[in-house]
Order: C-alpha cells, then structure tokens, then sequence
C-alpha cells in the first residue's frame, strides 16, 4: 500500500509532512522525506508514525523540491533501510514508491552482475538503483522492465522536475499558485489547489513549476483534462472527539441524512433505473472484509425479495469459486476505497465474461468506480480510522435502498423512521463491558439470520483494534465443534434482535451458561427475567422493523470495539499491521 507525496514550492518540509498526514491511513510502519534546495539532498528517516518522522524534521521555510513516503511494509522488514526514499547508485536521484514490482529479484539480479548492491530487501530500491541519470528516456526504459503494480514519484540534484509514473496504484497531480503536488490521494491538494489531474494505468511524465509532460503507456505525448477538487463534507479534523473512529462512528446519522437527500436526485434514481431494467438472473455481491459483510447484509437483503440465484463472495476468492457469469449477472462490488486490489481483480474477470458492474464506493474517483459502468456512491466522507464504521453502515444502508427500489417500495419512510430513533448505544453500559472484555483471551459473538452478519462484523471490528482473539458464528453451529473451547474463561457475545430468532438463540444461551462461559447479550427485544439471570450484562438497543435493524445494532457494536481498544491502551485510529487502503492482492 503506502503513501506517497512530492512536492515543489516554499515551505516544503511542512508541506510534505501534512500531506503525508493525510496518505498515513495507507499505511505507517515508517516514514521518510528527501528535500532537495541548492543542488543537495536532506533525507529523514524514521520507524513508526509520521507524528515521529515529524518530531525530527527541521522546517524550511525555503524554496526546494521534496519527495516523501509513509510505508506499510510488503517486501522486507520494518527498517530505516527499507524506508523510502530509496537512492540511485550515484546517490543523485531519490525514488518513492507505492505498489509491488513483481520481478524484482530478477532485477535486483541484473543489477548485482553490474556490482550495484542494495542496502535493503524492497523492491521499490531495485527500481532506484535503476537510474543513472533522471530524464524522460531513462524512466522510459526503467518502466519497460518493470512487471507489477507502481506509483513513483522521483527527483534529482540537479534538476527543477519531479518525474512520476503510474500502474495500478493511485497517483494525482496538482498546480496551485506557487506549487505543485503529486499525491497518493488528492485530499493532499486541500488548500493549496482547486484543481487536479487524475494519471490513468501506463502515464508517466515530469513536471516543474512551470511546465508538465505527461506521455501514455503508448508513449504518446498527452494533454490531461482538470478535474474539480470537490470534496464534500471532508473534514480536516476531530471535531473535538478523541479519535476520528469514534467521530465517524457519530457521522453515521449524517451520511444517513445525505443518503435519503442525495438517492431522490434525478440522477442517481436513474442509475437505480437502469440497474432496474438490466434483465438479471443472478446477482454476486463482492468485497473484503468489513464491505464484504455488508455485501452479506445486501444478498440477505435481496434474497428475502427476489426468487433467483444472489451469491456474495469474498473478493480474493472469487475467481476460485468458478461461479458462472454472464450478461445476464449483474455483478456488484463495494469497496470504501474503491482501491482494493482483489475487489479490482473479481471486477476484471466478471467485466471478462460480460457481467454488468456496479461498484459501490465511497470514493467517486477511484479505480472501481472508473472500470464500473453504474458508480452508487455512499455519500459517507473520506474514512480516516483504519477500521471501517461509517462507511460500513452507509453501504448496508445503500443496499437497502437498492433492494427497496428494485422491489418498487419506498426506502425513504423507513430510512426516516431509523433516523428519527438512530441508538448509539448506553456509554456508561458500553463502556462497563469495555472493561470486562479485556479479561478475556477468547471472544465469541453469536447471532441467527441477520444478527449473524451483524456478530461478523462486529468480531472483525474488536479483533483488529483491541487484538484480542474474537470470532463469529451462527448461533446454531457453536454445538458442531467450537462448544468444545467453552469454560469460564470464554465470553461470547449474543446479537438477537429478531424476535422469531429469539427463543432458538436462547437454547443457545443455556448450552454456553451451563458450561461456565460468560454471556453479553445485545437486544432491542423485551427479555424476561428468567432469560436475563442467563447474561452477565445486556446491551439494550432501539427497536426497528428486522429489515432496519443491521444498521441499527452494528453502532453499539463498533463502538464496544472503540471503548475496549481505548481500555487496552491501543490507538482505534491505527491498528498494527493493518493500512487503510490495501492496494496488494
Ligand atoms: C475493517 C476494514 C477492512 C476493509 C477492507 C476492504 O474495518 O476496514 O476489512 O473493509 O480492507 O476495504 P475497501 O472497502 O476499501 O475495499
């Protein structure tokens, strides 16, 4: 993944810094800058988060070029040897890069034969130690022998260019008045530029202050349309909360709100026309992790309406499942990013065999949404927390619509109705429990039909934040095997909000108790008595028609994850090893 900025202006060590800010949710094993003024190199270096590489950079106010990375580390360990930028042999040229070269042992081979040695393991320092001299024609030939996924941007000593090229990972460039960026992620050119050009698969080019050259995989020299910089409701800050997940868990009543305003326009009721009249047998629903669960809210969604094949499949293994596609499948992918790598490749091969692509994205301008033929927006606002939350519920709740819309039922009246009773949950409650969850090794979240896919996601969100050990399954499953692992030691966490569910659950529930495990129940039903003596603690939620309830329970949930994470000292915002956009398969 990883995320890389360049620049050319005043100021460029403050500058590079914020905008590596800003690309950090891609990743933040360590963090480096080169900055070039009067023909020498400043280089910093630093293992963790950017906030450290920050702590050691001496500002400039001064004019000079700069080149700077946030790595999430794929090829070779966490290390200041592996942290970009990486150098030509000669020292004069500094690369950054983001993306995989898939043949770079081969390369790093070609290179050792010439008795150029690397210092590190990556493979973005193979691509460095390429270069002996930085112009058009060298890039060129670097690029003809690279096999893989890139975005370079590249400075020299000598020169007032930054060279770039692009395949496969995102890369933007920007003019404002005095200045010039490329970016990872065009929220880097906020306050600087009102506009930006988006490189497609194959661009590569330099640019100064003064003059851009951009050339096309066919080597043609090409002029770039300008795209608005238009970003709604992207907020810089906190808002005055602690960290951005518990703020983005907080903005699900507004992405509610902007969902119901922004699907009675013209325009988007005509994509879900179109989608409408698309004559569909089978429908796939397609994504990883946490989207992939809303694809299982949006298949449970569909299934319940319309009496044909809907299947959702995990994006890494879906062209091992050999499902058959054709015109007639309609084929949706959902993607926050809209970046993800094996989301992109499930796309490509229904796009293949003639299905119709739909993307699903929070991000208008990303690689899913450009290879879709109809791009749903969620409407959610840039995601900073690594973990998903927000955007998770602004995708449930878009399926939602979907489904409502095929069937030719309102979704507004219910989706007013959840807004009016949206329940964050108990804090006091929340947070009680919080603190006995991390009395545990092992979690179990349970659930039937619905709730199921609600306990999914909800394991994901407390594993990858609070890295204690958690796992979902159907309530009914848990006496096929895992009942085995349950003692006094285990807590499992019972998600039963559909009242037909409910008294099979709670057979459940009694397996568990009478064999000492611990119980947390989450509800918007009426428990008895008899049924409560079973739970050590009850989360009480909002009760809502079934079909509105998977929105509604999963925010007291991510934010049991929030407050469990705090209570284990762990930052929300940055788990370890995970990044926010993950650009390899
Ligand atoms: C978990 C989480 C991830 C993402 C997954 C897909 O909290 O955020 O599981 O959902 O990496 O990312 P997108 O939606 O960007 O394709």
């Amino acid at each position: 993944m990883c995320g890389i900025i360049g620049y050319i202006g005043k100021n460029p060590e403050r500058i590079l810094l914020e905008g590596l800010k800003k690309v950090e949710y891609r990743g933040y094993d360590s963090a480096g800058m080169t900055v070039c003024r009067g023909g020498e190199f400043i280089t910093y270096k630093e293992i963790g988060e950017v906030s450290s590489l920050a702590s050691k950079v001496k500002l400039n106010e001064q004019f000079g070029l700069g080149i700077a990375h946030t790595r999430w580390a794929t090829h070779g360990k966490i290390s200041l040897e592996n942290t970009h930028p990486h150098f030509s042999n000669n020292c004069d040229i500094a690369l950054v890069h983001n993306g995989i070269i898939e043949n770079f042992e081969q390369l790093r081979e070609q290179l050792n034969l010439r008795k150029i040695e690397c210092c590190g393991q990556t493979d973005s320092e193979v691509v460095a130690k390429m270069f002996d001299n930085l112009s058009i024609s060298s890039l060129r030939r670097v690029l003809k022998n690279l096999v893989g996924s890139y975005a370079f941007v590249m400075l020299s000593k000598s020169g007032d260019y930054l060279y770039f090229a692009k395949n496969k990972s995102p890369l933007y460039l920007s003019k404002g008045d005095d200045c010039v960026i490329i970016a990872s992620d065009p929220s880097c050119f906020v306050g600087y530029s009102k506009s930006y050009i988006e490189l497609d698969d194959g661009d590569y080019g330099k640019i100064s202050l003064k003059n851009t050259v951009i050339f096309n995989k066919n080597d043609e020299k090409i002029n770039k349309e300008e795209k608005l910089l238009d970003f709604d409701f992207l907020s810089e800050d906190k808002s005055g909360y602690e960290h951005y997940m518990i703020k983005e868990i907080y903005q699900s009543r507004i992405v509610l709100e902007n969902l119901i305003k922004k699907y009675q326009s013209v325009g988007l009721k005509s994509k879900l026309e179109e989608i409408k009249n698309f004559e569909f047998d089978r429908v796939y629903l397609v994504g990883c992790g946490t989207a992939y669960h809303a694809g299982l809210m949006g298949e449970s969604f569909l299934r319940k309406s319309f009496n044909i094949d809907i299947f959702c499949e995990v994006a890494s293994e879906f062209k091992n499942k050999n499902y058959s596609i054709d015109e007639k499948s309609l084929c949706i992918f959902i993607s926050q990013s809209g970046e993800t790598a094996d989301t992109i490749s499930a796309l490509e091969y229904c796009k293949e065999k003639g299905g119709k692509i739909v993307a699903i994205t929070n991000v208008e301008y990303s690689t899913i949404a450009k290879k879709a033929e109809i791009v749903l927006p969620i409407f959610a606002g840039q995601e900073r927390a690594v973990a998903s939350t927000k955007a998770y519920f602004a995708q449930c709740t878009l399926l939602f619509i979907l489904t409502n819309y095929l069937k030719g039922e309102s979704y507004e009246k219910p989706l007013k109705s959840l807004s009016h009773n949206i329940d964050f949950g108990d804090d006091n409650i929340l947070k009680k429990i919080a603190k006995q969850i991390c009395n545990y090794k092992n979690v179990f979240f349970i659930g039937r039909g619905n709730d199921f896919i609600t306990a999914k996601e909800a394991s994901l969100k407390l594993k990858e934040i609070t890295y204690i050990f958690s796992s979902a399954l159907p309530s009914g499953e848990l006496k096929h095997g895992t009942l085995a692992l349950v003692d006094e030691n285990v807590l499992v966490i019972v998600v039963a909000t559909d009242e037909k569910l409910f008294a099979k659950t709670i057979n459940n529930v009694c397996e568990i108790r009478s064999r000492g495990g611990h119980l947390v129940l989450v509800t918007s039903l009426f428990v008895d008595s008899d049924v409560e003596k079973n739970f050590d603690s009850i989360i009480r939620i909002t009760n809502l028609p079934n079909t509105l309830m998977p929105m509604q329970t999963i925010l007291s949930l991510q934010k049991l994850a929030y407050f469990t994470a705090l209570e284990k000292g762990n930052n929300p915002d940055k788990p370890r090893n995970l990044a926010k956009s993950v650009t390899v398969e």
